[in-house]
């Protein structure tokens, strides 16, 4: 009997509501991996120094562009920093001319130059009031950074003593809770009705904390949030695959050389933008609802940010297994890119 599974699929281009793409060599090294498949993308402004002014952001958003590719259509969409200084009025103007999409929160200390986080949820209540009253999300790192409690546990707890007072306080506030890891996460999305939704990176669909720990610590497997127990991975998956609008893309590619993942101390980050798209259809197609993949990569996404989905479409065609490089070259040293554990048999058409 002949298969009937699909062989290639034709999408909405799809968008990363969470990216990571630095500055300067490693710019311009990682901006074109990005620009091949996706049209747009949500910037991180975790710099050194941060990204907190409407002026800054535009700064950035040039050097984007030049990093571009000659003719690329991608778009780079800013996000601020919060910080307790933020002015109420620079982020106002800032998505009033289309210069910020977003406003980001890290904790103080979370993660990778989060140092100018914010320490006292009160001191950005009046910024959040701004935010809600003109419709702009904020995208949240949502871990606490109370040492006492377990990494593994951070993410729930900050749901508890964070953002379920932070959302009382400012019920309009459409809030992103970025890259989730947990089950605890996917139901409180779930069970909120409105101005709530979850971005999930790639490979927290894929890797469990076992690949991080078991037999020898893999550290190009490290990032922030941790991965968690494998009940955790399904729970995402079951989200992602689901259709819910509430659920999208936001791969929290986090390119770092090399040398700084493999040290003592190393950096917190997961390079998947080479190959996303290939690992997401290969996730799809294992729970059998490659047909909602474009709900998750291309539509969901948009309309939560309330854009229009793309205008042009990808296509993956399913074949040999697909190779992407170990790692790419960049100015600022080598970078490893995301090996899922499994061939790969999805490949973007060119
Ligand atoms: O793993 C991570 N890397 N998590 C983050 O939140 C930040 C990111 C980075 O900037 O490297
Ligand atoms: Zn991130």
């Amino acid at each position: 009997m002949k298969d009937a599974r699909p062989t290639r699929i034709t999408l909405r281009r799809p968008d990363d509501w969470h990216l990571h793409l630095r500055d300067g060599a490693m710019l311009d090294a990682v901006a074109p991996e990005s620009a091949r498949h996706f049209g747009r993308a949500i910037i991180m402004p975790n710099l050194v120094p941060p990204v907190v002014t409407a002026q800054q952001a535009a700064a950035y958003r040039d050097r984007i562009r030049a990093a571009l590719p000659e003719g690329s259509r991608f778009t780079p969409l800013m996000t601020l920093y919060l910080t307790e200084d933020t002015d109420p009025e620079d982020v106002r103007q800032a998505h009033r001319d289309g210069i910020a999409t977003a406003v980001k929160l890290y904790p103080a200390g979370a993660t990778t130059n989060s140092a100018s986080g914010v320490r006292d949820f009160d001191r950005v209540r009046p910024v959040l009031e701004t935010m809600a009253e003109i419709g702009m999300p904020l995208c949240v790192h949502g871990e606490v950074t109370d040492g006492t409690v377990d990494i593994f546990d951070r993410e729930a707890v900050f749901i508890d003593r964070v953002l379920k007072p932070l959302r009382r306080k400012v019920p309009d506030l459409r809030v992103v809770m970025e890259h989730v890891t947990t089950a605890d996460a996917v139901d409180y999305v779930r069970d909120s009705p409105r101005n709530l939704a979850a971005t999930i990176t790639t490979h927290h669909l894929i890797i469990n904390r076992n690949h991080i720990l078991a037999g020898g610590i893999k550290p190009h497997y490290y990032c922030l949030p941790v991965a968690k127990r494998e009940r955790h991975r399904v729970a995402l998956v079951q989200a992602a695959v689901s259709g819910d609008p509430r659920f999208f893309l936001g791969t929290d590619s986090a390119p770092h050389s090399d040398p700084a993942k493999l040290q003592p101390c190393g950096c917190a980050g997961i390079f998947t933008a080479p190959n996303t798209m290939s690992c997401l259809a290969e996730v799809f197609e294992a729970a059998g609802r490659l047909n909602h993949l474009e709900a998750f990569a291309s539509l969901n996404g948009p309309r939560f940010y309330k854009l229009p989905v793309n205008d042009d479409t990808i296509t993956l065609v399913k074949g040999a297994p697909v190779t992407y490089p170990e790692r790419i070259e960049t100015g600022d040293g080598p970078v490893t890119v995301f090996d899922p554990g499994f061939a790969l048999h999805w490949r973007v058409e060119d």
